[in-house]
């Protein structure tokens, strides 16, 4: 199981290779919504997502890795690119072919080759394993890896510090990596702070996984707009450390992703994608159930421009 000394532990590995984000308020989203919230801007993360923490930590760890080798849907490719980049090894990235072009590009930009012909949400991992066995490159899993969850640890230790106040914390929970680490952080340090993920309505494994006990699978990758959290259930590792950990998990719907990421862009001016806009959709649908002073992981910004 996680612990609080694995994230503390993190946070001075990959200090110097990734950004202690700042926490925003706006004055006017705090009228509007009746609540007091506090964005911990991950978006203007390196890479612009949490995910360079994580796979920053696990590379950092590696001894004697000949090339790195990563599965994602966007963000944690590009996380493992950097890696990659600021260690001086080869990167393989395999992305779904429907994948957002502008993480496929980003990744590469990085220096990162990306494999994507004929892979999809449901056959990724097979992909991801038949090449690690062909290259011998180290595996970095997106969520279920205790050394990525280390690092996605960190975004809470940061955000404690900087709001040692907040009643609840709300976390995007796509595999469970980044709910993992700040659930973990939060239990350790601010036991009375309620930690809560947020998913999509159509991509709700998470919250039926923590009702029904056990680990609930998707039979195909839901259709959301956050593409962060089209994962298809919770990890073997991320699972049991929800369960303990977490107190929640809210569903959104695709309406209320829209509408935050509208907020954030007219209100607060911050470029947000979608997943990284489901703490604040949460509010918006659930507001009444929630407490007044809330943490909100605005968790990437990586999004394509459409004119
Ligand atoms: C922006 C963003 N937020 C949240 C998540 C979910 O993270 P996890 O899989 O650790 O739950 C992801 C995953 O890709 C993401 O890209």
């Amino acid at each position: 199981m996680l612990s609080l000394s694995e994230v503390l532990a993190a946070r001075a590995r990959i200090a110097p290779y990734v950004h202690e984000t700042p926490v925003l308020v706006c004055q006017g989203l705090d009228r509007l919504l009746g609540k007091r919230l506090f964005l911990k801007g991950e978006h203007l993360q390196k890479t612009g997502s949490f995910k360079a923490r994580g796979a920053m930590n696990a590379a950092l760890l590696l001894k004697g890795a000949r090339g790195l080798l990563a599965l994602s849907s966007g963000n944690h490719a590009q996380g493992v690119a950097y890696a990659g980049r600021v260690l001086g090894l080869p990167v393989l990235v395999v992305m779904p072919e429907e994948a957002s072009p502008l993480k496929k590009e980003a990744a590469r930009a990085y220096g990162a080759q990306v494999v994507d012909r004929g892979v999809r949400y449901e056959n990724r991992e097979e992909v991801a394993r038949l090449l690690q066995e062909e290259t011998g490159f180290a595996l970095i899993h997106p969520y279920d890896d205790p050394r990525v969850m280390a690092g996605q640890g960190t975004v809470g230790l940061e955000l404690l510090a900087q709001a040692p106040f907040l009643e609840a914390v709300l976390v995007p929970v796509g595999g469970g990596g980044l709910a993992s680490g700040v659930a973990t952080v939060f239990k350790a340090l601010s036991p009375t702070t309620r930690v809560l993920g947020v998913e999509p309505e159509g991509a709700d494994d998470a919250k039926r996984s923590l009702e029904e006990g056990r680990i609930v699978r998707l039979a195909q990758a839901p259709r959301t707009r956050a593409d962060g959290v089209r994962t298809l259930a919770l990890g073997s590792l991320t699972f049991p450390v929800l369960k303990e950990r977490l107190d929640g998990v809210l569903t959104v719907s695709e309406e209320a992703i829209l509408e935050a990421e509208r907020l954030l862009f007219t209100r607060t001016k911050q470029v947000v994608e979608p997943t990284g806009a489901l703490p604040l959709a949460a509010v918006l649908e659930h507001g009444k159930r929630l407490p007044e002073v809330l943490g909100l992981v605005l968790s990437g910004g990586n999004r394509d421009f459409l004119p």
